[in-house]
């Protein structure tokens, strides 16, 4: 008799296929990234991000009760701020009353529960567009690990809770532990862009904040000497160790989808939380496929978000979150 074993028969009706599905996706899959931009009522769309916007303190309040609402539960805050205040130092990033600090506590106060994550890196404020300190045409590894630590703290004074170092130097998550115990905030936890790799990906994002590295003469204009080769699998688990080992609490593979051998690899590797950030340009594939009636929209956003959860995320930073909640709900 052949043959005994039907594979089929757990896939002829949805109630089997519900019954036996491995992954799912919830609302308490996602970090949710928002853009914040100084100013009032603001809600200007990022041409390369269709449906996706910058939002000033006032909007951003709105929409954090919003996304609650929907079920989501934590956020990624990312600042665009004035070209006026970006110095070669970044200094603007550890002013009390900065637009990071204020969207902060904007946040807490629209919303206590609402877990709020920041990104921890000097790009936005760097008028070089790096995500450290540049001298002689370097990007220095140490010194931008102080300055990130007193970010950090700046973060977490302002009401963060956690912090998510998105530089790629080596050693910051110890500096950043060190620092963050030394002043007392120990339940403040560090997810680290652990497995960032310097890609091409991320396009769309640098236009949302401005913040990509500019064209100056002994400067690189990429950030191939600090974020990762494309090409490198077995480096990503060194830098996995190497930042469990340091403290970090959850770290996290990015771009997405064309890594996603990277995410199962580390989560094979580590028993942290591994996040996934989906990124922009993952973003911006797939709205202007379906713009363009090539792709079904929600059908294949939502495979992909499964494909990153199949291989092995825990959590996952998307701009298609809010669409997936909406969705679901
Ligand atoms: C900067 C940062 C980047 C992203 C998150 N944090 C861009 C970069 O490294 O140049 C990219 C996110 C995205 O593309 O969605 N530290």
């Amino acid at each position: 008799m052949y043959p005994l074993i039907r594979n089929r028969r757990l896939r002829q009706s949805e109630s089997i296929r519900r019954l036996v599905r491995e992954t799912t996706i919830s609302p308490n899959d996602f970090l949710v990234p928002l853009f914040v931009v100084e100013g009032k009522s603001i809600k200007e769309e990022i041409p390369s991000m269709p449906n996706y916007y910058r939002m000033s303190l006032d909007t951003l309040q709105q929409e954090v009760k919003e996304l609650w609402q929907l079920g989501l539960c934590a956020v990624l805050l990312f600042v665009k701020v004035p070209e006026k205040v970006k110095d070669i130092q970044g200094t603007e990033a550890l002013n009390p009353d900065g637009l990071m600090q204020k969207a902060i506590k904007t946040v807490k106060s629209a919303c206590p529960e609402m877990l709020v994550m920041t990104d921890v890196a000097l790009d936005p404020y760097s008028s070089y567009g790096h995500d450290g300190i540049v001298a002689d045409g370097q990007i220095l590894n140490d010194k931008t690990n102080e300055i990130l630590a007193e970010m950090s703290i700046s973060h977490a004074l302002a009401g963060a809770d956690f912090v998510a170092p998105s530089d790629m130097m080596d050693g910051r998550i110890l500096t950043i532990r060190e620092a963050l115990e030394d002043e007392g905030f120990h339940d403040t936890g560090i997810m680290s862009y652990t497995a960032k790799y310097a890609s091409a990906f991320y396009g769309p994002f640098r236009d949302a904040l401005d913040s990509a590295p500019v064209d100056i003469k002994n400067v690189p204009k990429d950030k191939k000497t600090y974020q990762m080769d494309p090409a490198n699998r077995f480096e990503a688990i060194r830098e996995t160790q190497m930042d469990v080992d340091e403290g970090a609490d959850i770290v996290m593979v990015k771009p997405g989808l064309p890594y996603l051998d990277i995410v199962r690899e580390i989560k094979n590797d580590v028993d942290v939380p591994v996040a996934v950030y989906q990124v922009s340009g993952e973003y911006a594939m797939l709205k202007a496929a379906a713009e363009k009636g090539w792709l079904d929209h929600n059908s294949v956003m939502m495979e992909q978000l499964i494909a990153i959860k199949r291989a092995g995320a825990n959590l996952v930073a998307s701009y298609f979150a809010k669409d997936v909640a909406q969705l679901l709900g």
